[in-house]
Formats: structure tokens, C-alpha cells, sequence
């Protein structure tokens, strides 16, 4: 008996190992029942009992696979590059949380970021110049570098705290996503960071919250935000309810939302919530071909958009718009183009003859600069010349070069086109002098504006508090170990 409760005592040291290490213990535990066999007695089966159930534990323990607990990766085996990306997968789904935000399935429905399928192949296009493997290191490093279009800057820099990759893992990583559609590059390369330099820690931790998740979750209630987003274990307002002082929208599920932003995104989602829209969710008005489209942009990339619209009686319909087929809208001021949406300006330069076009590459109070057939060239706003627009009864809308009369003459003359063209005034239903006109795609949040004028700023810190407790914590997304452990 002694013999076994040394054993037994021995096992129990032995416990914090047992997770994993199973065959200590399954020698401790053997041994206790040979040794219960030999001396039996009540105490002896209550300590083999006791045993039993340790064992169990660690046996379950050690069933668990090796992904779901720390991956820990210190070396890679680069003459096996395939090997790498499967480890580069395991941190892709377990400490480097990428899948939480990111899909590797075209069929998923879109949602806050892109869908990583032959990220491969297609992170050669996205800069120009730029090839795949160096777009990767980027997009890893500094995410809010190259905005992939239509997202915002939720990404987190996923070599710092929380998350805090190795270099190591961050090279795995990137042989994962190659291996999506592209090639695998074994070449190891310099991090373009100096982890000394940066306090690696500092920018994560939130900041101190002095509300109260209770009162905040009645703010989160009181304040109709229950209209439009769905939260686990807040109930949407009774039906009749219903506010009518905004229009009830399909909205993101806010269930997890804290557990991969911060407190000032979650804050400027209410206070400014056009200033970073969630994919898919936008608003947008655009024409193309003298339609025009009212609704939520799907999706968008550089050639084209995808915008839903509702019938009146209801019925959703998406459409496939190509940015070449959009409009020119005449533009009056040319203050603040792009902030206005604006992608293409045309103008005519006080010393041309010809207007000329182009895609709006930056823009300063003074200058627009425009890339004209494959060259960026700047811009004067101000010595431009007048152009109109003119409005006919049948609905037509011409732009040209304003060359003389008004409404009260009996014509007026534009040049379109290149050439001069004559318009009878009693044909005209109203004319607009502009300045130019451009091609415009403006993105805003269908979220009411006025919440910083509703919510005290008490009412703002308990809604906070409250937003911060939604982690979602026992949806299987979040891997069990955040949070715990902090990485070396
Ligand atoms: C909190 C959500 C979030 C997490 C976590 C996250 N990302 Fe992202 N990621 C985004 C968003 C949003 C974008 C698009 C905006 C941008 O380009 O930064 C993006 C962009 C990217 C891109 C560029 C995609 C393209 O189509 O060009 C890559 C590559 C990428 N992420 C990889 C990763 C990897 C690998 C991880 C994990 C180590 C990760 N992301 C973690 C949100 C996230
Ligand atoms: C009229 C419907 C509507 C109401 C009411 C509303 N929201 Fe939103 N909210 C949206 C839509 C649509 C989006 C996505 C577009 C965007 O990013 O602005 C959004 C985005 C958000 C986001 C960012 C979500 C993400 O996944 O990144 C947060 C946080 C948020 N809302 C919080 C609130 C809070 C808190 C309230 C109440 C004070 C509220 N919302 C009221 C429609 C609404």
C-alpha cells in the first residue's frame, strides 16, 4: 500500500506533464494496478479509482491533435516546401487567426475581408511591379500599405501583439497562401521590420473601460442598434416596435466583433461609420447608361461593381456593373473630388484646345493630377475652363465647352466632342455651368449618422464596454489558447 501511494503521489507530480506526455503516467497508473491487485483494499480502490480518472484526463489530452493547441514553429524544413505550407495552414487556422476574418472558399458568402483563393496567383497583379512574394511580405507586415479595394483597415499587423507571428511562422504562412494557385518560394528573406525597435506590445491594449456592459447592452437596445445588427443573446426589437426613423438594413452580425477589433474601430463604427465600411454592406447611387442604381455594393474590383438593388414590391436584383460603363456627372466645384467619390475627371486647361481625361490619381487644394494615357500629369483647378451641361426636354444630358449664350438668348453653343454644336434654347429644360466632369463612385454606410448627437458620452462608454465583452468566446473561430498565453 505505501508502495502505491508513493505512486500514486509520484503520478500526481507528474500531472502537469501529463497533457503532454501520456507514457509516464500510463506507467504510474499500471503499476498502481498491479500493485492494488496484490494489496486489495478499500483505500486501494479509491486511489486506483482516482488514478483512473487522472489517466483518462491526460489520455483525452493527448487525443486532442497538435493544431488546436500551440503550434510552435522555431525551424523550417525548406527542402520540403509543401511540408512548410501545411504548417503555414496551421498557423493560418490557429495562432495567426486568420481565419477568422478570412475565407480560403469562393462558394463563403463575402463578408469584412477577401477571400484568400489563389491569393497565389492573383497577389502578382494587385501592384503593378510588384511580384507575389514581395506583395505577401507586405500585406503581412504592413496590411494598411495596399487596401485591397472595397475594404478597410481592419487587418491587424500580425507580427505585433496580440497575435505577435515569429518571423518563422510569417515565412509559413506566405508558403501557405503561394501555395494557393501560385508556386511556392523557398528563398528565405529579411523581415522589413526591426522587432527591437518597435514596442511590439504597446499598440494592442485597449483602452481602460470604465463603463458598464450591463447599461451598455440596454443602450445597445434603447438605441435601435437591435433593428439592423443581430447579436447572440440580445433579442431584435418586438415586431410593431420597429423604429421608423431609419430604414432597417441587413447589417454584420456584431456577436464576435471584439475579438478582432480594437475599441477605437469599434468606436469610430458609431461615431463616423462611413470612415471604414465593412465589404459588401456599403450604400451606393451610381447611373451607367442613363440607369440608375440605387442599393448595397456587393462586391468591387478594378474593372467592375456589383450593387443590389430592391424592387419596389421587394425583390432583390443584382447587377454587374463594368466602372467604364458609369456616367460622367457634371461637377460644378472642384473641391474634394476624390473624398466626393470621384475616380475620372475630365477638364479642359485654360490653354487647350481639347479636353483632356483620365483616372484621378491625387489631388491637392490647388492641382488634380490625372495619369492621361499611362502618364501622370498635374493640373491646375482653378485655370480651367467653363464648361455646361445642358438638359434637353427628351431627357438627354450633353457636356461640352462653353463657348456663348444663355437661356435668355436663342441658342446657345458648346463644343462637344471636338466640335461645335448648336442648341435651340426652347429644346433646353435647364442649363448648369461646370467646371468639369468625372466618373463617380461614392461608398457610404447605410448606418444612421446621428449617434454621436443621441448617445451621451456616458451612454457611448457602457455601449462600449458592452461591445467589448462580445468575443464570442465560445464560438469554435476563436482558438481556445488567445488570450492565455502570450507568444514568447
Ligand atoms: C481582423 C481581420 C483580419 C485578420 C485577423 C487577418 N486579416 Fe488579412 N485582411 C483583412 C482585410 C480587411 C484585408 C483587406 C484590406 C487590406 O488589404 O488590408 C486583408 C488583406 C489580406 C491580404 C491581401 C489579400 C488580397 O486579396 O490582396 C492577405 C494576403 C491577407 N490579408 C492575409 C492574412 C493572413 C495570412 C492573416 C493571418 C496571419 C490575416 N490576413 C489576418 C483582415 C484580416
Ligand atoms: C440602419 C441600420 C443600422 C443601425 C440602426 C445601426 N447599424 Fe451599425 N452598421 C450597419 C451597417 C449596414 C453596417 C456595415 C457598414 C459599415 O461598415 O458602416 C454597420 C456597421 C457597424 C459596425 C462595424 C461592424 C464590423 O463588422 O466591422 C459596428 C461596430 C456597428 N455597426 C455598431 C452599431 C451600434 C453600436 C449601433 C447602435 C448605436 C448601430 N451599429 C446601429 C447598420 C446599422
Amino acid at each position: 500500500m505505501v508502495v502505491s501511494f508513493v505512486a500514486y503521489i509520484a503520478g500526481v507530480s507528474a500531472f502537469p506533464i501529463a497533457s503532454e506526455n501520456l507514457l509516464p503516467w500510463s506507467v504510474w497508473f499500471l503499476i498502481s494496478v498491479v500493485i492494488n491487485i496484490v494489496l486489495w483494499s478499500n483505500v486501494m480502490k479509491l486511489l486506483t479509482f482516482s488514478l483512473a480518472v487522472i489517466w483518462f484526463y491526460a489520455f483525452v489530452a493527448s487525443l486532442v491533435p497538435e493544431s488546436s493547441t500551440a503550434v510552435n514553429l522555431t525551424e523550417l524544413d525548406w527542402s520540403d516546401p509543401e511540408a512548410v505550407a501545411e504548417q503555414g495552414a496551421l498557423v493560418f487556422n490557429g495562432k495567426g487567426q486568420c481565419s477568422a476574418c478570412h475565407t480560403v472558399d469562393t462558394s463563403a458568402p463575402p463578408g469584412r475581408c477577401p477571400d484568400l483563393t489563389d491569393i497565389g496567383l492573383n497577389a502578382a497583379s494587385r501592384i503593378p511591379g510588384m511580384d507575389a512574394r514581395t506583395y505577401l511580405i507586405e500585406s503581412l507586415y504592413f496590411p494598411a500599405n495596399h487596401l485591397v479595394p472595397g475594404y478597410g483597415k481592419i487587418m491587424p499587423e500580425v507580427w505585433k501583439a496580440p497575435i505577435a507571428l515569429s518571423h518563422v511562422e510569417i515565412q509559413a504562412v506566405i508558403a501557405y497562401l503561394e501555395s494557393q494557385g501560385g508556386e511556392i518560394d523557398p528563398t528565405p528573406f529579411d523581415e522589413p521590420i526591426d522587432r527591437k525597435d518597435v514596442s511590439v506590445t504597446a499598440e494592442a491594449l485597449p483602452p481602460l473601460l470604465t463603463g458598464d456592459p450591463e447599461l451598455g447592452k440596454k443602450v445597445f437596445v434603447s438605441a435601435a442598434c437591435n433593428a439592423c445588427h443581430v447579436v447572440t443573446g440580445v433579442e431584435g426589437p418586438a415586431a410593431g416596435e420597429a423604429t421608423t426613423d431609419f430604414e432597417v438594413v441587413t447589417a454584420p452580425d456584431l456577436s464576435e466583433i471584439a475579438a478582432f477589433n480594437d475599441m477605437r474601430y469599434l468606436e469610430e463604427s458609431i461615431l463616423l461609420p462611413s470612415a471604414q465600411i465593412v465589404s459588401g454592406y456599403g450604400a451606393v447611387t451610381v447611373r451607367a447608361n442613363g440607369i440608375t442604381y440605387q442599393g448595397t455594393l456587393v462586391s468591387q474590383d478594378e474593372e467592375k461593381i456589383v450593387v443590389r438593388t430592391k424592387t419596389a414590391d421587394g425583390v432583390e436584383e443584382e447587377h454587374t456593373i463594368l466602372l467604364s460603363e458609369l456616367d460622367e456627372e457634371p461637377i460644378e466645384e472642384l473641391a474634394d473630388l476624390q473624398a466626393k467619390g470621384y475616380f475620372t475627371l475630365t477638364l479642359t486647361p485654360a490653354d487647350a484646345d481639347a479636353p483632356v481625361s483620365g483616372a484621378i490619381v491625387s489631388e491637392t487644394a490647388e492641382t488634380v493630377t490625372l495619369n492621361v494615357n499611362g502618364e501622370d500629369k498635374a493640373f491646375s483647378k482653378t485655370d480651367v475652363k467653363s464648361m455646361m451641361t445642358v438638359v434637353t426636354f427628351d431627357g438627354d444630358e450633353i457636356v461640352g465647352e462653353y463657348v456663348s449664350g444663355t437661356m435668355d438668348d436663342d441658342e446657345i453653343v458648346l463644343i462637344v466632342d471636338g466640335s461645335e454644336e448648336i442648341f435651340d434654347t426652347f429644346d433646353l429644360e435647364e442649363v448648369t455651368f461646370t467646371r468639369a466632369s468625372g466618373k463617380k463612385l461614392l461608398v457610404t454606410s447605410p448606418m444612421p449618422e446621428n449617434f454621436p448627437l443621441l448617445l451621451s458620452v456616458l451612454d457611448m462608454s457602457n455601449l462600449l464596454s458592452f461591445l467589448s465583452t462580445l468575443t464570442g468566446a465560445t464560438a469554435e473561430a476563436v482558438p481556445a489558447e488567445t488570450g492565455e498565453a502570450p507568444a514568447e
